[in-house]
């Protein structure tokens, strides 16, 4: 018999729908993995970090270099101040990040508050440390959130609030407004925010993707999560980073340890110079993925799905009305066997009791070479 900590997660929906999407040959807008070569500067900081001797265990809280050049990115980004080997933890990924903060700060019994829809392993890993997840829903369109339903849910046993932005698979970004409403409530009540910001530099129509942990009274309670799979194209390498004042830190590293130990020295060792890449390197990122969200919304436009503008990340969600769908899954099983294009039904990333909130919804991929975007989109032009 498995454990009962397990029993109800199941397989992963990005599983599920792969193996659909091959088994009827359909172009796959499902899971965020670009479907196109990593960037030339990542392939030549691997190539060079081959040729090191760094090829046994790395240093538990990852190499002093690496945690340095992670301080340096939140210097030249956020302008914060960050002390690289006291307040810097590498990761395996920030799924790992994630999952340590919770074992590492979260005691049973303990609530965490997640904003929904939630990306997949947040609940997993709240309830495997014995915390309990409550749930604030964002609202579409604008993806916005009751503010009097959040500050209800804080009380004498909230430990946590975990957010994520740029938002998947909305593509919400927070504004400074709903940061600062946040960072009152987390003030008030004594609650850390642990946010996931693996998405942060893809960000669209001028919009400013901004880190709570920035905000006046919040650089001591904010665990900031990120990693480089998203930034650079190696959504496989899973090298992540964790920062929070050492404390926090200190909490999730004693987890971290018995997770997973080190982190691939060879990976970390070309994330070093990855993360120093130029500022140009960037802006040329940020407008690949704005040329292809325009491109993807604007033919999304011309079907049924009505899409919902994403202000950054990898997804656009898709208002599904209009097909008046069953619910998301039948809906995306349609569409995989039917029309030939895999998306994610985004009732994965709802609770139980939310999840009607989905009924309508489909979530697809923008991080695809520019062929397969329009060979979906060809075939979506078939759906009445
Ligand atoms: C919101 C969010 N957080 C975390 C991750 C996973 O990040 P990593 O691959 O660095 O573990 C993803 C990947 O899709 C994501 O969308």
């Amino acid at each position: 018999m498995i454990a009962q900590r397990v029993q109800s997660f199941g397989t992963t929906i990005f599983s599920e729908i792969n193996t659909l999407a091959q088994q009827y040959n359909a172009v796959n807008l499902g899971q965020g993995a670009p479907d196109f070569a990593s960037p030339p500067l990542v392939l030549a900081a691997l190539e060079k970090a081959l040729h090191t001797p760094h090829h046994q265990y790395a240093p538990g809280w990852g190499y002093p270099q690496l945690q340095e050049a992670v301080a340096d990115h939140a210097k030249r980004f956020y302008s914060m101040n960050v002390d690289p080997t006291r307040e810097v933890l590498i990761t395996v990924g920030a799924t790992e990040g994630i999952f340590s903060t919770m074992m590492g700060l979260i005691n049973p019994g303990d609530e965490v508050i997640v904003f929904e829809p939630f990306y997949d392993s947040y609940v997993p890993s709240i309830t495997m440390a014995g915390g309990v997840p409550r749930y604030i829903p964002l609202h579409p369109p604008e993806w916005q959130f009751d503010r009097d339903e959040l500050k209800s849910l804080f009380s004498e046993r909230t430990r946590a609030i975990l957010l994520n932005t740029p938002h998947n698979p909305t593509g919400k970004i927070y504004t400074r407004d709903e940061l600062e409403f946040i960072a009152e409530l987390c003030q008030k009540h004594d609650v850390i925010a642990v946010t996931d910001e693996v998405y942060e530099h893809i960000v669209f129509d001028g919009c400013q993707h901004i880190r709570l942990a920035t905000l006046p009274g919040m650089e001591k309670r904010t665990v900031t999560i990120s990693s480089l799979g998203k930034t650079f194209t190696v959504t496989g390498w899973k090298i992540g980073w964790t920062i929070g004042t050492n404390p926090l830190v200190t909490g999730i590293f004693r987890a971290r340890q018995f997770i997973s130990f080190a982190v691939a020295s060879v990976l970390q060792w070309a994330a070093i110079e990855i993360l120093q890449a130029p500022d140009s390197y960037f802006v040329e990122l940020q407008e690949i993925y704005w040329k292809k969200r325009d491109y993807l919304f604007h033919s999304l436009q011309e079907t049924p799905l009505k899409p919902l503008l994403p202000q950054g990340g990898y997804f656009i969600m898709t208002d599904t009305s209009a097909l008046n769908p069953e619910n998301d899954r039948a809906l995306a099983e349609y569409l995989i066997k039917e029309i030939g294009v895999a998306c994610i039904p985004p009732s994965a990333f709802y609770s139980d009791a939310h999840r009607f909130l989905a009924r309508h919804l489909a979530r697809f991929s923008i991080c695809k070479k520019d062929d397969t975007l329009h060979t979906a989109v060809e075939r979506l032009k078939g759906l009445r």
